[in-house]
């Protein structure tokens, strides 16, 4: 006989930006800003990302891409190996991100990619802290993912390796 097993995960939903939490409306609008800097060539979709670090420190990256499509890199991994290469023992606390797209509005949030999420997860496990997400478009609805690790059920970890 199985025994079935469940997730359900849990995520704020926010009107607009006038709605959050003042610090997140902060992060939210350097991610918005951030946009301007992705190199996007390809797809025409333009990611930003801020993370705030524990020392108050906010950074910012973008979506990197390639003529070789699968060598492009999103927003969030940039954002983190940023944060890392530079502060390698200081927790990110919080991402926002944001997106313009050339080719439809940006009225509703994106949600990070599959190797995004096993990025976060990585970085939550090394600083033993839950990393919270922002997540909107340059106008519109935003949702606040208090733990990355929500997203990312029955996952592959160090522990996976013991
Ligand atoms: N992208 C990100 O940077 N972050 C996401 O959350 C979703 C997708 C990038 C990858 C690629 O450069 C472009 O957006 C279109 O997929």
């Amino acid at each position: 006989m199985e025994t079935k097993t469940r997730h359900t995960i849990e995520f704020d939903t926010y009107p607009d930006i006038a709605a959050l939490p003042a610090a997140d409306a902060a992060l939210l609008r350097q991610a918005r800003t951030a946009t301007r800097d992705a190199y996007a060539p390809y797809s025409r979709f333009r990611v930003g990302a801020a993370a705030l670090l524990e020392n108050g420190e906010v950074l910012t990256g973008t979506n990197q891409e390639n003529a070789s499509y699968p060598v492009g890199i999103c927003a969030e991994r940039t954002v983190l190996s940023v944060a890392s290469g530079l502060h390698p023992n200081v927790p990110v606390l919080a991402i926002a991100v944001s997106y313009d797209n050339e080719l439809a509005p940006s009225v509703a949030p994106i949600a990070p990619c599959g190797i995004c999420r096993q990025t976060l997860m990585e970085y939550q496990a090394r600083y033993q802290r839950p990393i919270r997400l922002i997540l909107a478009g340059l106008s519109g609805q935003v949702i606040v993912v208090t733990d990355s690790a929500d997203l990312m059920p029955l996952s592959f970890s160090a522990n996976s390796m013991k």
